[in-house]
């Protein structure tokens, strides 16, 4: 594996990249199925590591953001992944043009988690945006757990033209059905134990709309589930697959965020899976 600090460097060696995944680094499970994927073929991988402060809601959660670069190396060329990429913030934005925010898709990126993150989705397009033109990948991976970043980054794709497909692969998670996450190491050995509820209530949601429940019920539902718990949910929603919008056609998804302690959680299910 090569290790990249300096984008000049990289850019300068004309890499040919056909997978690439972008990565705040603390890499688990989830991102090893993201590697292991991109690996198939013999495709050349190219992955980045970098904290994008500007995407953290407060300093506070990007102080506590779990730094473990001597491990995600190792991780990594464990699994032969042929390029790793660990700028500074100045070599990324002396190397890229930033988003224009005039063009930020505002119904994606302000509904749903944006609406308790303002801005979060906008700093995400912008370091995306810069890395697509950095790296000039012919695909780029993504967790579906993630699942309105997913579509934001598509979106941003579209607006831009990059030409670099999405991939996006489903959600790993522990024996227990916790979502694997960065965020998980904060919690508490019981506090991951209660975790595990998450998506016993999205499988409870998923039972209740195959039984032909009405949509407003299952919110009632699913907020009467966590009344008890010690996880907070901070939204349950039902959207539609592609769009995230509200109307309930045939392809939808279900969401929850949600604190357990200080630790913020998402989550999500597919209610019908999408047939187009
Ligand atoms: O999902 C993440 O880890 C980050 O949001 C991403 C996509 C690497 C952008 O900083």
């Amino acid at each position: 594996m090569k290790i990249f600090y300096s984008i000049e460097e990289y850019i300068n060696l004309k890499i040919n990249v056909n997978h690439y995944i972008p990565t705040m680094g603390n890499l688990h499970d989830g991102h090893m199925s993201l590697i292991k994927n991109s690996k198939k073929n013999y495709n050349k991988v190219c992955l980045s590591i970098f904290i994008n402060e500007k995407q953290f809601n407060n300093k506070k959660d990007f102080s506590l953001y779990p730094r473990t670069l001597e491990e995600d190396i190792k991780k990594l060329k464990k699994l032969k992944v042929d390029y790793l990429l660990i700028p500074n913030k100045k070599d990324i934005e002396n190397f890229s043009s930033s988003f224009d925010k005039k063009l930020e898709p505002k119904k994606l990126t302000t509904d749903l988690c944006g609406k308790y993150r303002p801005g979060h989705f906008l700093a995400v397009i912008d370091i995306i945006h810069r890395f697509i033109q950095i790296i000039q990948p012919k695909k780029i991976v993504l967790g579906e757990k993630d699942y309105q970043q997913l579509i934001v980054i598509k979106e941003l794709i579209k607006i831009y033209n990059h030409k670099v497909k999405v991939v996006s692969l489903q959600t790993v998670r522990d024996k227990d059905g916790l979502a694997l996450s960065s965020r998980n190491n904060l919690l508490s050995i019981d506090e991951k134990k209660s975790a595990s509820d998450i998506y016993k209530a999205l499988l409870f949601a998923k039972k209740l709309f195959i039984n032909k429940v009405p949509i407003d019920k299952i919110y009632k539902e699913m907020h009467k589930f966590f009344e008890k718990s010690p996880i907070k949910l901070q939204y349950f929603a039902i959207r539609n697959f592609k769009l995230l919008q509200c109307e309930c056609d045939n392809a939808l998804i279900a969401f929850i965020a949600c604190y357990l302690g200080k630790v913020r959680l998402i989550d999500n299910i597919i209610l019908k899976p999408s047939t187009i």
